[in-house]
């Protein structure tokens, strides 16, 4: 069976304006205020499993009953300060701990610049050689997100670094970005593994494709490099070779008529998709047997994260027109209920 029909957003030249829009509008002080404040916070919550590492947990277990695998992921990036970078390796050493007693299937995700590699690289380093080190004790996998293109370089100067001491530590390439063809070939010659995704960055048309249609073009290109890699040569730690991580129906069936034809097995690839989009999907290839990991961010800086989301599919402005509406209507519900009946009838 195939993956059912997927509601495809014709997303041309006119979306990925809106996108720009969205982004753009998400900078805005006033804006960012309203939404951290008030209704972004509720709706945060589809795409996010709450703000402290108890949500991120309580998340894992209840994924990990319905067969899923789990990256934790503790929101934050950008940092300018080394000791938020400090704040976040404490964070991640106490998450890789509270793992190591879990029989969930779990890795972490980390972004660099969370890591303040915008500040020092050689601190973020440090930093990274900390969490990852941990993590390889607890055999746990470890893989480093990747930021806009600004970060390209230095995330795969820090994969080398990490890589030559830890086998536990993995990438992600961007298909949107025109150098990831020859990126990948790095990577999979040093036998890591790689989580493959579109691209969630507004980049400039003279490093990655400006279109839709040539980003979903590049990423078939790229899954069939990578799986076929992945049937080639067993992963190397404990992360499967070929990470898949898409949303896009026909890319993914396009992955299972591979995974089929090159007799690929669970621990070569997983299919990957984010906390709260399209759990019909998910529910799909759980119920089919594939193994699916879902990326789960947790932690009070959600607002960057859900930003992108947002930019994602325009139709999420409609849930969050929607959800502002009901929060504006319940207030003026509430407070007419609470005036005085006189005042309330003048
Ligand atoms: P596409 O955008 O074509 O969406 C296909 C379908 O999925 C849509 O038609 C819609 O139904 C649904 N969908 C997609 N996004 C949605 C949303 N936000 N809300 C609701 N429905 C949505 N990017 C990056 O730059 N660096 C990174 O490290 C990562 N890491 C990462 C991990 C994992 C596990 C995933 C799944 C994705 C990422 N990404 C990422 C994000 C990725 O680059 C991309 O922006 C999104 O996955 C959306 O692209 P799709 O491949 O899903 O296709």
């Amino acid at each position: 069976m195939r993956v059912a029909a997927i509601d495809e957003d014709c997303r041309g030249v006119e979306e990925e304006a809106v996108r720009s829009l969205v982004l753009a509008m998400a900078r805005e002080p006033h804006i960012q205020a309203f939404l951290i404040e008030g209704p972004g916070r509720a709706f945060a919550r589809r795409f996010v499993a709450g703000e402290t590492l108890e949500d991120g947990i309580a998340a894992t277990d209840s994924l990990s009953r319905r067969s899923a695998r789990v990256s934790l992921d503790y929101l934050g990036e950008a940092v300018h300060d080394l000791r938020e970078a400090e704040a976040a390796r404490s964070v991640y050493e106490e998450t890789i701990d509270r793992l190591r007693l879990s029989d969930a299937q779990v890795t972490v995700s980390l972004k660099p610049s969370q890591f303040g590699v915008d500040v020092d690289r050689n601190a973020a380093l440090t930093f990274l050689l900390d969490v990852v080190g941990r993590a390889a004790k607890a055999d746990l996998g470890v893989r480093l997100d990747m930021e806009d293109s600004s970060h390209t370089d230095v995330t795969l100067w820090l994969w080398r670094k990490l890589r030559r001491e830890f086998t536990n530590v993995g990438l992600v390439l961007q298909a949107d970005l025109y150098r990831t063809p020859a990126d990948l070939e790095e990577v999979l010659a040093e036998g890591s593994s790689v989580r493959l995704c579109k691209g969630a960055y507004l980049e400039s048309s003279s490093v990655a494709y400006p279109h839709k249609a040539n980003v979903d073009a590049a990423y078939g290109r790229l899954l069939e490099r990578l799986l076929t890699h992945a049937a080639a040569q067993a992963p190397t730690g404990v992360l499967p070779t070929a990470a898949i991580a898409t949303h896009d129906g026909r890319l993914i069936n396009r992955a299972i008529e591979l995974i089929h034809q090159l007799g690929l097995t669970g621990e070569r690839y997983e299919f990957q998709m984010l906390y709260g989009v399209r759990r019909d999907l998910q529910d799909n290839l759980l119920g089919r047997g594939y193994p699916l990991r879902i990326y789960t961010p947790w932690g009070p800086a959600w607002y960057p994260y859900l930003t992108r989301r947002l930019a994602e599919r325009p139709a999420n402005l409609t849930f969050m027109a929607g959800s502002i509406l009901s929060e504006i209507l319940a207030r003026r519900t509430s407070r007419s209920n609470a005036r005085p009946v006189s005042a309330a009838r003048r």
